[in-house]
C-alpha cells in the first residue's frame, strides 16, 4: 500500500524583495515534485539547504497549501481532508522547542497527551510504550532542563508519536547531537520502522541516510535529481570506483585535463588546510592512477587512494549536475 503519494506538488512563496522599495518576489521552492512511499519504508529526502525538504513536508503534514498538484498520505487528500490526515500523523522537526523545561519527562507526555486526546486508562500505557520505544526509560522522572540535546529529541519523538500514528515525518532529526546521541537516535528512528510505521525523513548527514533509508529522493532547487535505494544510487551515479589525489597548488588547467583523461566521470575539489583534494569518480574497470599521476606531472603529490563511491559521492553529483 501506498502511504505517502505526492503528484507534482508544487509551492511558490510570495515574498518581497529591496529594503527601501518593496518589489514583489516569487521563490518557487518545490517545483513539481513526485514520489511515493510504501507501507513501512524509510524514505529519506536528501538536499542542499533552500531545496525545498522541509516545504514539501509542510504540505504533506497539511501545514502549508500546496501551490498547485496532489499529494496523499494514507490515501487521503492534504488539502480536502487535512484533518483526518492530521490525526494518523506524527511529525518531529529538528531542533524543535517547545517542551516544559521543569517537567519531567513523563509529564511532559502527560500534558501532550492530554492535548492530543490520549486520556484515561490508555494514558499510561501509552506513555510507558512511548518511552520505551525512544529509550528514556528509567529518566522518565527526571526534569527535562537536565536533559541532553538527544534525549531531549528523543522526548520529542516520543511526543510526537502519542497518538500512535501511523506515519511520521522527521525533518532533520539529528541536528546539532553529538555522535553518541545521534546514534542513539538513528536506533530510535529504526525502532520505529520495527514497530510498523512508515517514516519520512530529512538529513544532511550521509552516511545517516546510507545507514537508515531504504530508499532516497535526492532534491535539489526544487526538483527531484535522483531517486533510488542507496546502493542504486551509489552505483548509477558514481559508477566505478573513486581515486583521490592530495595535490598541492593545482589550477583550472589541470583539472580540465583530468577530466578529459579516458575512463574519468568527474572531478570535484575539495580544499584541505594546505592542501587540495581531488576527488575523481573513474569507470569501474579502468586502473587510472597512472593515466591521472601523468597530467600531475610537475605537481607536489601526497597521498592516492581508490576506493568504493559513497553515497556523498553519488549525491554530489547529482546535486552538482543541476548547477
Ligand atoms: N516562509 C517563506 N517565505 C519565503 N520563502 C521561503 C519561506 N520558507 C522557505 N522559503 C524559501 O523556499 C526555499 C526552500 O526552503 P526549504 O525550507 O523548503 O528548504 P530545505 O530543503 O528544507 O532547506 P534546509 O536544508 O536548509 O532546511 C528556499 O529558497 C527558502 O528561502
Ligand atoms: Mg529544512
Amino acid at each position: 500500500m501506498l502511504v505517502i503519494e505526492a503528484v507534482d506538488l508544487r509551492r511558490t512563496y510570495r515574498t518581497t524583495t529591496g529594503v527601501i522599495r518593496r518589489r514583489p518576489l516569487d521563490v518557487e521552492a518545490v517545483r513539481g515534485v513526485s514520489f511515493a512511499v510504501e507501507q513501512g519504508e524509510l524514505f529519506g529526502l536528501l538536499g542542499p539547504n533552500g531545496a525545498g525538504k522541509t516545504t514539501t513536508i509542510k504540505m504533506l503534514i497539511t501545514l502549508l497549501l500546496p501551490t498547485s498538484g496532489d499529494a496523499r498520505v494514507l490515501g487521503m487528500d492534504v488539502v480536502s481532508q487535512a484533518r483526518d490526515v492530521r490525526k494518523r500523523i506524527g511529525y518531529v522537526f529538528g531542533g524543535d522547542r517547545g517542551l516544559y523545561e521543569r517537567l519531567s519527562a513523563r509529564d511532559n507526555l502527560r500534558y501532550f497527551a492530554e492535548l492530543y486526546g490520549v486520556s484515561g486508562k490508555a494514558q499510561r500505557t501509552r506513555i510507558d510504550e512511548v518511552l520505551e520505544l525512544v529509550g528514556l526509560k528509567g529518566r522518565e522522572q527526571e526534569r527535562v532542563e537536565g536533559y541532553s540535546r538527544g534525549m531531549r529529541q528523543r522526548l520529542h519523538i516520543a511526543r510526537g508519536i502519542l497518538h500512535d500514528p501511523e506515519v511520521v515525518f522527521l525533518d532533520e532529526p539529528t541536528i546539532g547531537v553529538d555522535p553518541v546521541g545521534a546514534r542513539e537516535l538513528r536506533q530510535t528512528i529504526a525502532d520505529l520502522i520495527a514497530a510498523g510505521k512508515t517514516v519520512l525523513l530529512t538529513t544532511h548527514y550521509m552516511f545517516e541516510a546510507d545507514a537508515l533509508c531504504d530508499r532516497i529522493a535526492v532534491i535539489a532547487k526544487g526538483e527531484i535529481v535522483g531517486e533510488g535505494t542507496p546502493a542504486a544510487l551509489k552505483a548509477g551515479v558514481a559508477e566505478g570506483r573513486v581515486t583521490e589525489i592530495e595535490v598541492f597548488g593545482v589550477d583550472d588547467g589541470v583539472l580540465s585535463r583530468l577530466r578529459v583523461v579516458d575512463g574519468v566521470r568527474a572531478v570535484t575539489v575539495e580544499e584541505r588546510d594546505q592542501k587540495q583534494l581531488l576527488v575523481v569518480q573513474c569507470a569501474a574497470d579502468r586502473e587510472l592512477t597512472a593515466p591521472l599521476l601523468a597530467q600531475l606531472d610537475g605537481f607536489e603529490v601526497g597521498r592516492v587512494t581508490s576506493r568504493e563511491p559513497t553515497l556523498e559521492d553519488a549525491y554530489v553529483a547529482l546535486v552538482g549536475a543541476g548547477d
